[in-house]
């Protein structure tokens, strides 16, 4: 499973790059708003660290023409750019537009399934289900992840299955065993996913005990 951050701060991508273990980045306008940076200026930036991984940028258009016509301009920012569009009506018609002209789209705020086979039938390179936000009104987010995986499996659709909006490494270990493609996360969760008291309290022991060996006999 690929992991990408779900944020457009730059020194918390640099800082999540040198763990090794960071496949993209989705922003949305709720991050880039946080960041007092000319939007394209930010996508470029984010895009020239991360290389050739996917970076996840947002349309704000809530029609067809808006949406394809913001499309074409963040993907001339930068090649690793995938474009987010809402999983709306003009949303999943512009993807069906943008699809065929290679366009890569994440399609977002997904949450339901059937949504989601309507962005797979469009096109959609991506597909995020926000896990939490279900989870927070009540019902079980991870479900929707497994229901479009199987639903993707059962016709073969090539969509890729973000799991989003996750609380918790719970999720993460959930949205794995689901058979999530990706999961993407904030730095905090992800910064989570290292933690284990047990690790800690166990590496500890093995260094006091390594102490105990006289220095001439502890050589590497
Ligand atoms: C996904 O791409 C979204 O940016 C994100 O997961 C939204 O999650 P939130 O509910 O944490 O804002």
């Amino acid at each position: 499973m690929l992991f990408f951050l779900d944020t457009a701060n730059l020194d918390e991508i640099r800082t999540a790059d040198g763990w090794g273990i960071l496949d993209g980045v989705t922003t949305n306008p709720s991050h880039v708003a946080k960041e007092n940076m000319p939007f394209l200026d930010l996508v470029r930036e984010i895009c020239r660290i991360m290389g050739d991984r996917p970076v996840s940028a947002e349309v704000i258009g809530t029609d067809r023409d808006t949406i394809v016509a913001e499309a074409r301009k963040l993907v001339r920012v930068a090649r690793n750019v995938v474009v987010k569009v809402p999983c709306i009506k003009e949303g999943i018609r512009a993807i069906s537009i943008l699809s065929k002209e290679g366009v890569r789209v994440n399609c977002t705020l997904n949450f339901s399934a059937v949504q989601a086979l309507m962005a797979a039938k469009a096109g959609a390179t991506y597909i995020s289900p926000f896990v939490g936000r279900l989870d927070q009104i009540g019902h079980e987010g991870m479900l929707l992840v497994r229901e479009i995986r199987q639903i993707y499996d059962n016709y073969g659709f090539p969509t890729q299955i973000i799991c989003s909006a996750v609380r918790h490494p719970e999720h993460v270990r959930q949205a794995a065993l689901a058979g999530a493609h990706v999961t993407t996360m904030r730095f905090n969760i992800m910064e989570m996913l290292f933690q284990h008291p047990m690790t800690d309290a166990g590496l500890k022991q093995f260094l006091d005990d390594w102490n105990t060996i006289p220095e001439n006999l502890r050589k590497f």
